[in-house]
């Protein structure tokens, strides 16, 4: 007997009301939204409100949910306490992770029902900027920067991060990375959240998980890799051969490809556009490089491999970041300020799903190619007789 189904790749394990890939045409869409649209249009609070409660908020939804947010911002000051006794070079992902957790003994439990899981969802939602940019401010010796109520999700967060307010088209450009990040049905760590969920787990447990999934370099991992490519290559005239070279030795290129699209990732054109722009202003030379990745990569991959590949988000993601002074390692976790609003909508869902089929308990099969030694199973041979 063979695995049939290795990696679960298109296979329908659940419904969803959340978002949904067009894979073929490239179209990404939230609670029925076009994501292109919202990038235009909406902030990543309002993105926020609409995948958590599947609509658009009116003016006294949004000022109560923003009221709520900002509210929620703070975390213990005992959490930041103990953030200080880490190691100063310990992966922020698992800083992330570590005290996403602890929030569940800082803060009741009470999940049992769907307005308390809305109240626990801000809260992470909240938290979570907090939690990374206090982490960036105790691991390079610097006083944390309180949250500031005047500002955005998106502001808000550069500005505990840097203890400096970002200029409004900084603001905008972050603004617009967090709403394309914010959900894409069932990926990794949005899957692993939703599997933890039902087992009935609560939602920093689910979350933590989530976080620990986003961290691999196939999945959120990969816009730190990206930067970390983009840096090696250095140079424009230098990006051919390094390219070729990794896909002669069967290397991946970061921030190429993707289990579900076939064409071009639409959050991958946005970002490009955003890249280009911030390059234009900065002089900076990664725009050119990620998009001389880019048309490598396409070309080798369809020539040397006969692969459609192209950009995912996390390939113009990297330089964004880069040129806003963001440090490389924090790509991931800043990836995960805007994924936990996906992650807690799809917790959300998978606990209190009223329509059938209602969610179950994830329990796939496994296809065991284990030792056989016959129907009457192998012998057991105590320690003394064992070689
Ligand atoms: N570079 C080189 N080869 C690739 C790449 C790539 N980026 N992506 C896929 N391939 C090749 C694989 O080596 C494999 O080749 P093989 O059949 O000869 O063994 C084949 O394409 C299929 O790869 P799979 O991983 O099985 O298929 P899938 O298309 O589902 O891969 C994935 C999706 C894991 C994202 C892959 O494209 C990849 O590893 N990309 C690089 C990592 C990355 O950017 N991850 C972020 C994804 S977006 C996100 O999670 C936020």
């Amino acid at each position: 007997m063979e695995t049939k189904n290795i990696g679960l790749r298109g296979i329908e394990v659940a419904d969803t009301r959340i978002s949904n890939i067009d894979g073929e045409k490239g179209k990404l869409i939230y609670r029925g939204f076009d994501i292109l649209d919202l990038t235009k249009n909406s902030t990543f609070e309002e993105t926020a409100y609409l995948l958590l409660y599947d609509n658009l908020p009116t003016k006294n939804q949004i000022d109560e949910f923003n009221a709520k947010l900002i509210e929620a911002r703070y975390i213990p000051k005992q959490m930041q306490k103990n953030m200080g006794n880490w190691r100063k070079d310990a992966d922020p992902m698992d800083m992330l992770q570590a005290f996403v957790s602890a929030l569940a003994g800082y803060y009741d439990e009470e999940f049992s029902n769907k307005d308390a899981s809305y109240e626990k969802a801000i809260n992470l939602i909240a938290k979570v900027p907090t939690i990374i940019a206090s982490w960036q401010r105790i691991r390079n010796g610097l006083d944390i920067v309180d949250p500031d109520s005047s500002l955005g999700h998106a502001a808000n967060f550069l500005y505990m991060m840097t203890g400096e307010k970002p200029d409004p088209e900084v603001e905008k450009i972050f603004d617009v990375c967090l709403i394309l990040h914010a959900d894409h049905t069932f990926n990794a760590s949005t899957f692993t959240a939703r599997q933890v969920a039902s087992t009935r787990a609560h939602m920093y447990s689910a979350a933590s998980a989530a976080i620990g999934a986003l961290s691999g370099e196939l999945h959120g991992g990969a816009n730190t890799e990206v930067m970390k490519m983009l840096l090696e290559i250095g140079e424009v005239e230098k990006a051919e051969s390094w390219i070729k070279e990794k896909i002669k030795n069967n290397e991946r290129i970061m921030g190429m490809g993707h289990a579900v699209y076939k064409t071009y990732d639409p959050r991958a054109q946005v970002l490009k556009e955003l890249s280009r722009k911030l390059a234009e202003k900065t002089k900076d030379p990664w725009f050119e490089i990620t998009e001389k990745v880019e048309t490598i990569t396409i070309s080798e991959m369809k020539s040397k491999k006969s692969r459609d590949i192209y950009p995912n988000v996390d390939l113009y993601s990297a330089s964004i970041y880069y040129m806003l002074k963001i440090p490389m390692d924090l790509n991931t976790p800043i990836f995960a300020i805007s994924r936990v609003v996906g992650w807690a909508a799809h917790i959300i869902e998978e606990k209190f799903a009223e329509a059938a089929p209602k969610p179950a308990l994830y329990r796939p099969k496994a296809v065991y190619v284990g030792k056989y030694c016959g129907p009457q199973g192998c012998e057991y041979k105590t320690l003394d007789l064992r070689k």
